[in-house]
């Protein structure tokens, strides 16, 4: 049994990848999950003046999390063909408490938004540069055209395609997170 900390990259108390976050964690039994809500953290903008005040005590706590647990399942929400501005806030200060903040981590990647893509280009950033934070993404899917593939309510995915893709996905992860 691993444990998993499962986050969305994201500040908005509605957040369409915190509710992916949900859904996914709940399909895993077999590994010991937290999951945390970014939307209540308060993360000041990053600067070398600030940094010299101290880190902040979220990031600190933040940071300390993810230390403590070998695997994460990270939702990545897309803003301008990128990340939003308040996650890479965060990978910016966790990056000054230690470049390395990812080191060894096994990682899976996801993100989603209402449009076709699925905030392809959000992940696809993140693929590329968690290696050099020492992040291992060994698995990774979009979510594309969240209102009409996720119902909300009833907490589901619907379209049954992702939803059997996702499977796969998930059950990969799970395996290769075994110690
Ligand atoms: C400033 C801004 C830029 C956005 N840019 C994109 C974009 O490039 N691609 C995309 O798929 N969605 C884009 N969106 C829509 C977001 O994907 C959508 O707001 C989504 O709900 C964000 O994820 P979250 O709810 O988990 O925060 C943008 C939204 C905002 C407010």
């Amino acid at each position: 049994m691993t444990k998993i900390l499962a986050f969305a990259g994201s500040s908005s108390p509605t957040s369409i990848n915190h509710q992916l976050i949900l859904n996914i964690t709940g399909r895993i039994s077999d590994h010991t999950i937290e999951v945390l809500n970014l939307h209540e953290f308060e993360f000041p903008m990053y600067s070398i003046v600030k940094e010299k005040e101290g880190f902040p005590q979220n990031v600190k706590f933040l940071y300390e999390k993810i230390v403590e647990a070998p695997a994460l399942i990270i939702a990545v929400n897309e803003y301008n063909s990128n990340v939003s501005g308040f996650f890479k806030n965060i990978i910016d200060w966790l990056s000054r408490v230690e470049k390395k903040f990812l080191d060894g981590k096994k990682i899976l990647l996801m993100s989603t938004s209402p449009g076709q893509r699925g905030g392809a280009s959000a992940l696809e950033y993140c693929k590329n540069q968690f290696p050099r934070f020492g992040g291992n993404v060994v698995e990774s899917f979009s979510l594309p055209l969240f209102y009409e593939n996720y119902d909300s309510e009833k907490e589901v995915i619907v379209n049954e395609v992702f939803d059997l893709g996702i499977i796969d996905v998930v059950t990969s992860f799970s395996q290769q997170i075994n110690e």
